[in-house]
């Protein structure tokens, strides 16, 4: 039996059209699934849209639209987005599906069933922007939110509450027992801190506006709707069916659930209780990312400054994109987009380490030898790095796990760079006047062999330019291949190789005018 692996994006809400934000955890989703599937698991990956709740409802009336013609037309943009950007996932979920809404209501029965859910009232804040709930002291002076600072609303109607606070003592359990349930860890401390400090129950229904899933029908109180939060969250296993007649759970828990940093609270305090309360197990790790702004200030639809990430990838070329955002930035902070950062990675990092290499391998093999890679002789003058390059490639899977996508990418690297010095260092154009083709041939099957381990390695990350480096070196980039070249260290046959264009052209300056200030991409 293949090991199975689920990731899960955020579902994203259909208020506003997709930006670099909903790019890269999207993009991080599908380079941990096409991963773990080169690694031969069986995947699972689930991404969506949120579409419930009151910012939705006024967001679309705002628009003159009813919510459900808003949201079809906003989750239709986001799928086309993926679609789009080869994004390889499973299932798209959207809220207002309705074997979702049918799971859902059977959750709200289950913890209702259990005594986790009462009725009461609710008084306090309430900011429609972030669909979160405030008491009076956690809001600013001006009664605006803590997070994002937009005005917030005072409430006071009738609600169904669900009893967090009986789960404190469980939830710190979990973060204790877990190391990683939290991954940068350095997010689990302030979860820990939050927790420590007391639960209050959690609102769960809302009566002021309908655009939501109604409370199950044997509850007999129609004019609730259940709280987005609730509804969205549960799209990580409604997914899986729960509580419609084709649920099977065997995905569950899943291995990540991708998020910013901005929604922790609600993964890893809310969603673990209803876990709880539902008896059904936790998710193996929540993965916070940080916060992109644009040449160095917070991105926002009003500055003009918000990346476009459609624009970016089709400018600069989708795996460029890819590669840069998760290099750039390690996993967990907040990282600045510019497109001078974009342009020296691909010129550096990419044109001259990666792709230059390539294009030494075919120039010198076609100079030398009509294109013919052999492999055997590699062994006897490059044992050494060979084995160099096996040690760096047994610290990679730690890091994938750890989604240090960033040193995991250095590490590759250094193989690279074992690979240019051993041209530097053998000169293959002297060798080649002394006579000594045996050498170069085995410096040629040794930068093969080198390529071919990194095209492999490279493939989730960079899924179109790795094929042509396959194309080029005549492997298939498969779980086949992966066991073979990467895991057991095998070495290449022998094969003629293939001349394939610069994989990376140099660029020169900003394929998108900078105006003054560098704020001039508009999302449209
Ligand atoms: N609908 C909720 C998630 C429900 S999941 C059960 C939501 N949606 S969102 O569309 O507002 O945000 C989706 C994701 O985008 C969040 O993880 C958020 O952190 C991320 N980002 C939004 N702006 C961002 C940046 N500027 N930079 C990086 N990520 C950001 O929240």
């Amino acid at each position: 039996m293949p090991e199975k692996f689920y990731v899960t994006t955020p579902i994203y809400y259909v208020n506003d059209v997709s930006h670099i934000g909903h790019a890269y955890t999207t993009i991080i989703a599908d380079i941990l699934a096409r991963y773990h599937e080169l690694k031969g698991a069986h995947t699972f990956f689930l991404t969506g849209t949120d579409e419930h709740g009151q910012k939705i409802e006024q967001a679309a009336r705002s628009r003159g639209k009813t919510p459900a013609e808003y949201s079809d037309t906003i989750s239709s943009t986001f799928r086309s987005l993926w679609d789009h950007f080869g994004i390889r996932y499973d299932r798209f979920i959207r809220t207002t599906d309705e074997s979702h809404k049918v799971g859902v209501q059977k959750a709200f029965a289950t913890m209702l069933a259990k005594g986790d859910i009462y009725k009461g009232e609710y008084t306090g804040h309430y900011c429609v922007s972030c669909e979160t709930f405030f008491t009076e002291t956690q809001i600013t002076k001006d009664h605006n939110c803590p997070d994002c600072g937009k005005e917030t609303q005072l409430l006071k109607e009738e609600s169904y509450f669900f009893r967090l606070s009986a789960y404190q003592d469980r939830l710190l359990t979990w973060y204790d027992a877990n190391e990683k349930c939290i991954l940068p860890t350095s997010r689990k401390s302030e979860v820990v801190r939050f927790v420590e400090g007391g639960l209050d129950d959690l609102s769960i229904s809302r009566t002021s506006f309908t655009w939501g899933i109604p409370l199950p029908v044997s509850v007999g109180d129609p004019k609730h709707v259940i709280y987005v939060w609730l509804d969205a969250l549960m799209n990580y296993v409604t997914a899986l069916g729960y509580g419609s007649q084709s649920e099977n759970m065997d995905l569950w828990p899943a291995d990540y659930h991708l998020i910013g940093k901005d929604i922790l609270r609600f993964h890893a305090i809310f969603w673990p209780a209803f876990l709880m309360s539902l008896e059904l197990p936790l998710p193996k790790h929540i993965a916070v990312h940080g916060w992109w702004t644009r040449d160095g200030a917070k991105m926002s639809k009003s500055k003009g400054n918000v990346v476009d990430p459609k624009k970016m990838a089709d400018l600069y070329h989708l795996d460029s994109f890819r590669y840069f955002l998760v290099r750039e930035v390690p996993f967990g902070q907040d990282g600045d987009f510019g497109q001078r950062a974009l342009i020296d990675r691909i010129n550096n990092d990419l044109g001259n380490d990666l792709g230059n290499l390539l294009n030494r391998l075919i120039g010198m093999s076609y100079k030398y030898f009509d294109g013919v890679i052999v492999s055997g002789q590699c062994e006897k003058y490059y044992s050494e790095e060979l084995k160099r390059i096996q040690t760096v490639i047994g610290e990679l899977d730690q890091l994938m796990v750890d989604i240090q996508i960033n040193r995991y990418l250095e590490y590759l690297w250094r193989i690279l760079s074992i690979g240019n010095k051993a041209i530097d260092t053998a000169k293959p154009w002297v060798r080649m006047k002394e006579g000594k083709e045996a050498e170069v041939q085995a410096l040629l099957g040794f930068i093969a062999n080198l390529l071919a381990k990194v095209a492999l390695l490279l493939h989730p990350i960079m899924p179109e330019i790795t094929l042509k480096m396959g194309r080029a070196l005549k492997i298939t980039l498969d779980a086949a291949s992966f066991k073979s070249y990467v895991t057991e260290g095998q070495l290449l046959a022998d094969f003629t190789i293939e001349k394939v264009p610069p994989l990376f052209p140099k660029i020169e300056a900003p394929l998108i005018a900078e105006a003054s200030g560098g704020i001039s991409i508009a999302a449209p």
